[in-house]
């Protein structure tokens, strides 16, 4: 039998059984802020002798076969990236096994609310399982290359709340007292990194037939205002990449503490409440997260080292989506918006080369830690190449057959490579594709975003009409306090609602050393837990007053879910904060 771990933050082993299926049975236990209860995995293959599960921080109480005989596990000791490995012996001919375990408080992909705050002062519960945190949810092969099917999940929640989860919802039985348990189930094999589920109290509003926008009741009609076009997103991303596979597309506004900007969860996209600003300028977020559909949800990167294959697919998805909605024009402008986030984190990873390659190498490394927007924007960059080079339709066509040649399958860049050279031959080698994959930085000749409009803004000549424009703008505005000041007076920037607006602003006003530009750092840090917020603006602050950049993130902290907190807490040490 070979024994290999395919991915570098996973115990999984190769030779060893695979799940095919899980059940779930769980009871959220608000006030010891656990879940407790049992998972029960099924093999592909009747398996036995030993199987490795990946873990983290949980409690195991007991190991069972199917037919209930208790198994013999051992619960290694913790690694800090990994998390434990619990291995468990199996008896010849074992079609799966069943665990009883808990959750602990402190679990990576949960974050528990005090009702103070949610805006409806209901507790409020949620997972975020990607990249590695599954694995603190429950025990199980948590790595993409094995996907998983749900044939029953049960969450016995406080009875005035509902669970939702990313999974078709199969009704709600009452459980005495003050409780009911919530019934779903997921005939789609999913990494399980895309297991999510949050417990709240939860209103909906439909947007068609098969779409509908949740939250808390006093956001529900600005989302369901903010998100009105969701389906025409999903038919525009039908037309270009296929049928739609996942049944329903709902999206789930959860509260600030988010610490993205949304999440592809299957059938329930995820989404920080910081793109309600009232007039739609943020829903790409949504384009994003729909387009995922296809791009990572249906073809799936098999380890975090192959994390492009998701992310620069469904950035180009997403700008695809916004061009058959918006115009070129559009497209083009976030394009040029992502071509200075990626300058920026090129300039953060100088050190770093090998983070700034399409393909990394992340044995020992924490994905959470390598995560940037260099596997979206350069990612973008050579799918647009590969597509400058063979022409639109060419290009298309070879998306549809990729899409239908791996679809629920999990790839690597080689498998992507391959098949691009079976389909278009000598196409990757015309645009340099490996220089993007294996080199870092951007190569020279990376297409940049163009059009006429993107010209005029730059020089100047044109006035921003919309808020996308504006940001353009203000990305090419240098850190000089006449200049913000004038900018301030003419489009109101410091009192924008868009965080996206807001946020590079005030980065500008603290490089440019104007008075109030810390508090005006702190009012963003302490309204929101989004990364893509918190990271520039807590960077910059411990640059200048490591001091204060403490002081405000004491101040925060609780806002904040764990995963943000370990980046705000590695970041200002990193600045000797
Ligand atoms: N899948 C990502 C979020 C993610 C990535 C979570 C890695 C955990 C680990 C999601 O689709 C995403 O890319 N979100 C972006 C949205 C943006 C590109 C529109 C974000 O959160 O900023
Ligand atoms: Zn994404």
């Amino acid at each position: 039998m070979s024994c290999m771990r395919l991915d570098p933050h996973s115990y999984t082993d190769s030779g060893q059984p695979q799940t095919r299926d899980i059940d779930l049975a769980l009871r959220a236990d608000f006030q010891h802020r656990m879940l407790e209860g049992e998972i029960t995995l099924r093999f592909r293959e009747p398996g036995g002798g030993a199987i490795d599960l990946d873990s983290r921080e949980l409690r195991i109480d007991a190991v069972a076969a199917l037919d209930g005989a208790l198994l013999r596990y051992e619960l290694a000791a913790a690694e800090p990236i990994l998390g434990a490995r619990l291995r468990v012996t199996l008896p010849a001919g074992a079609r799966g096994l069943r665990i009883r375990y808990r959750t602990s408080p402190t679990a990576s992909a949960l974050q528990w609310l005090e009702p103070s705050q949610t805006a409806g002062k209901e507790p409020f519960l949620f997972s975020q399982c990607q990249p590695i945190h599954a694995r603190s949810l429950a025990p199980l092969q948590d790595t993409p290359r094995i996907r998983i099917t749900v044939g029953r999940a049960r969450f016995k929640v406080p009875s005035r709340l509902r669970t939702l989860m990313a999974a078709a919802a199969k009704g709600r039985e009452d459980a005495g007292g003050s409780e009911a348990v919530d019934l779903f189930e997921m005939p789609q094999p999913i990494p399980p990194y895309l297991l999510a589920f949050a417990v709240g109290d939860l209103e909906r509003r439909e947007l068609s037939a098969r779409a509908a926008v949740w939250s808390e009741r006093a956001v529900v009609d600005a989302a369901a205002y903010e998100f009105a076009e969701a389906e025409e997103m999903i038919r525009a991303a039908e037309k270009l990449f296929g049928p739609y596979e996942w049944d329903r597309y709902d999206i789930l506004v959860m509260p600030p503490s988010f610490p993205y900007g949304g999440m592809e969860n299957p059938r329930l996209t995820f989404v920080t409440p910081s793109v309600l600003v009232g007039d739609r300028s943020l829903v790409s977020v949504i384009a994003h997260e729909a387009a995922h559909a296809w791009t990572g949800n249906l073809v799936t990167n098999a380890n975090a080292n192959h994390f492009w294959l998701n992310e620069g697919f469904t950035v180009y998805a997403e700008r695809r989506i916004l061009e058959a909605l918006e115009g070129r024009e559009s497209a083009e402008l976030h394009a040029a918006a992502g071509w200075h986030d990626l300058q920026v984190t090129l300039e953060r990873f100088a050190a770093r080369p090998q983070l700034t390659c399409l393909r990394t190498d992340l044995r020992g490394i924490d994905p959470d830690e390598a995560y940037s927007s260099v596997p979206y924007e350069k990612g973008y960059l050579l799918l647009r190449k590969l597509e400058e080079t063979v022409g639109r339709p060419a290009w298309d066509a070879f998306l549809r057959s990729y899409l239908g040649r791996f679809r629920f399958q999990s790839i690597t860049t080689d498998q992507f490579l391959e098949f691009l050279e079976t389909e278009l031959p000598g196409v990757a080698a015309r645009a340099g594709a490996l220089e993007y994959i294996d080199g870092p930085g951007v190569p020279a000749d990376a297409p940049r975003s163009r059009s006429p409009r993107l010209d005029q803004l730059r020089r100047g000549e044109v006035e921003p009409r919309n808020p996308t424009e504006l940001l353009v703008v203000l990305q090419s505005t240098p850190a000089d306090a006449a200049k913000l000041r004038e900018l301030d007076a003419r489009w109101g920037l410091s009192q924008r609602r868009s965080l996206e607006l807001r946020h590079n602003f005030v980065l500008l006003q603290i490089r440019a050393g104007m008075p109030g530009a810390v508090d005006a750092a702190r009012r963003v840090l302490l309204e929101t837990g989004r990364m893509r917020y918190l990271r520039p603006l807590y960077t910059e602050l411990a640059r200048r007053d490591p001091a204060e950049a403490r002081h405000i993130y004491e101040e925060a902290r609780a806002g904040y879910h764990s995963i943000a907190r370990t980046v705000v807490e590695a970041l200002l040490k990193e600045q000797g904060a």
